[in-house]
């Protein structure tokens, strides 16, 4: 396994809900995260990131409307450091 990393931080509005991003959740493990998480919590907001859109789509429909897609490359570090700010997060890959 080259890297399989958790990591919490405070959320951005606690009014909005925990939002947890699970960079890697296109993949084979990120996506069985994600859809564990959302059957424990079905309270949370699972974010699915990854570089993919059309990988990541069919995993945000099953997971329901708490859910959204969003496009991030770890090699981009101002687009990482943007979408991590305020974010729960799980990397996967
Ligand atoms: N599958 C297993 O049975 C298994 C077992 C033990 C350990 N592992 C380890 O767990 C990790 C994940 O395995 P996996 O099978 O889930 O792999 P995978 O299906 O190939 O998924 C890899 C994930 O990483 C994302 N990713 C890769 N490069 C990225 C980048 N530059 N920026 C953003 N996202 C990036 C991919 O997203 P996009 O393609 O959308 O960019 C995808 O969501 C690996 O380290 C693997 O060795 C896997």
């Amino acid at each position: 396994m080259e890297m399989v990393r958790a990591c919490m931080r405070p959320a951005a509005s606690a009014s909005s809900g925990p939002r947890v991003l699970v960079l890697g959740g296109t993949g084979r493990v990120g996506g069985s995260t994600a859809t564990a998480l959302s059957q424990l919590r079905p309270d949370l907001n699972i974010l699915i990131g990854g570089r993919n859109r059309e990988k990541g789509m069919p995993l945000v429909s099953k997971l329901g409307q708490r859910s959204e897609f969003i496009h991030v490359d770890i090699r981009n570090s101002s687009r990482l450091k943007e979408v991590l700010e305020g974010e729960y997060f799980f990397w996967f890959f």
